[in-house]
């Protein structure tokens, strides 16, 4: 990038000259206008990298400037400043377009690290924008895929890897968010560095904090030893928190500080420590719906989605099903060391009409189960276990096996506690899962609904099994 160029936007003369002082040690090229209608002026004549705003100025609303700039053909990163007592008008802003607020008194610490993830966005923005007109085609990093959607997908992958930038991955269960994370990451600077995913589902609340940030021994019951969190474990490399909105909103705050300033504190301690790491995070919810129902900090929601990547449910990408069926068929045949080498044309036509509720994972297992239970050259529609897509346990249908398993799940519900009593728990566990997988015709994601749980975490236990 040439010399980065920096407005300055701020009323009051001695902290504008603080402010410049402290940029211009960077080697920035500095600006400075003390009213809303300066600012507007000069902003008209130079593109500006990076714009330092102060919401408080005697003449125009801050926001009213922020709209202007952030619809510019080349936006510039926008950092509001802001007076403690307005931090809503703040979040407004950021809600509009800003990076970022801060809040007086700024510490120089704290706005060179706002400054510099700032101006990481912006040249992320410029790649992104770039990559835009560059073909790309084939399977890509573990990807298997060629249709356009999955295209776009590793267009995104590859232009956001340069970049140190936060990514948030969304997409249905099963459609390759973690293969993502690991994508961005090996194909990153970081990629010699480590990659270290924690499921934010799967840790008990009260201690993913120690899990993130680690802890002194003796900082809780339990807390035998020293411990470092996944975030220092993941210095220099990636950090993949997964299923990020299951989050709890105390520990969200802590991550929004941490990711503003880059430092870590374990539970029980008051020391800090710095780390350099990249958080990646994805979740199957859509987090603006969380958002909105104020299960996630919108002020988090908006620094983790810079650039959001979305993979696309397994039957909207055509072909693609073919492809990652033959795929898995030769690596299990060879794992399995079976002779089957393709599909029958009746099997291709079931894999192409079905629905892939809990799409590629969905597939793989069918076609592992169909390679493990059968012998020969060719897979027959007959082998396939693909659930049909009639509505979540009907059992009207004409499918007898259905209804019977129904009738057992009842049978099981109604002997309640006497056939549970002196069982293991995670025996009961299963055998609840299965029951209500098989009444739901196979299939896993409606299971998952009746029992309250996310179809990944039946397809995890069911891989430990
Ligand atoms: N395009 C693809 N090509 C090849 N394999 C894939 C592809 N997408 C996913 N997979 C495989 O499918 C399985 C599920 O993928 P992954 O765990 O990344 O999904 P996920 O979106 O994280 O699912 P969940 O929401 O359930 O955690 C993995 O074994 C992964 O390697
Ligand atoms: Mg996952």
């Amino acid at each position: 990038m040439d010399k980065v160029r920096v407005l300055l936007v701020e009323d009051s003369r001695s902290l504008a000259a603080t402010y410049r002082a402290q940029l211009e040690t960077r080697g920035f090229e500095v600006d400075h206008a003390d009213t809303g209608r300066a600012a507007l002026a000069i902003a008209d004549r130079i593109d500006f990298h990076l714009i330092l705003l102060d919401l408080g100025l005697p003449d125009l609303d801050g926001l009213e400037l922020l709209r202007a700039w952030c619809s510019a053909e080349k936006p510039a990163e926008i950092i509001v400043i802001t007076a403690n007592a307005s931090i809503a008008k703040a979040v407004q802003a950021v809600r509009e377009g800003a990076y970022d607020y801060l809040v007086k008194p700024i510490t120089r610490d704290r706005l060179h690290t706002t400054i510099d993830n700032a101006l990481d966005r912006n040249r992320l923005r410029s790649t992104v924008a770039a990559s835009k007109e560059r073909p790309l085609s084939g399977s890509f990093c573990g990807f298997i895929g060629d249709s356009k959607v999955m295209q776009e997908v590793y267009r995104k992958i590859r232009s956001v890897a340069q970049s140190k930038a936060s990514i948030f991955i969304t997409g249905d269960s099963g459609t390759g968010k973690e293969l993502c994370a690991e994508a961005i990451h090996r194909s990153s600077p970081r990629a010699a560095g480590p990659f270290v995913a924690i499921n934010c589902g799967a840790i008990p609340k009260d201690l993913m904090e120690s899990e993130i940030f680690g802890h002194l021994k003796g900082s809780f019951t339990g807390a035998i030893s020293d411990r470092q969190g996944a975030a220092r474990l993941a210095h220099g490399g990636s950090l993949f928190l997964d299923e990020i909105c299951e989050l709890d909103l105390g520990l969200q705050t802590k991550l929004l500080r941490f990711l503003q300033t880059g430092l870590i504190q374990r539970v029980g301690s008051t020391a800090t420590e710095k780390v350099d790491i990249r958080v990646l995070c994805a979740t199957n919810k859509s987090p603006a719906e969380e958002v909105r129902h104020g299960r996630f900090r919108e002020d988090l929601f908006y620094r983790l989605h810079v650039v959001p990547i979305h993979l696309p449910a397994l039957k909207e990408r055509g072909d693609d099903i073919l492809r990652l069926s033959r795929h898995f068929l030769a690596q299990f045949a060879r794992e399995e060391a079976k002779s089957f080498r393709r599909f029958s044309p009746a099997a291709e036509h079931a894999l192409l009409v079905h629905d892939w509720p809990g799409n590629v994972r969905e597939l793989q297992n069918a076609v592992r189960e169909a390679v493990v239970l059968h012998d020969g050259e060719v897979i027959e529609a007959t082998m396939l276990s693909i659930p049909d897509s009639a509505p979540a346990c009907q059992a009207n249908g004409h499918d007898g096996e259905l209804a019977l398993d129904v009738a057992g799940l009842r049978d099981l519900a109604a002997r309640g506690g006497a056939g549970l009593i002196g069982r293991e728990l995670r025996d009961i566990e299963r055998q609840a899962i299965e029951s209500t997988i098989a009444a739901c015709g196979g299939s896993i994601p409606r299971a998952a609904r009746l029992l309250g749980v996310s179809p990944s975490t039946i397809y995890r236990k069911r891989e430990i099994w």
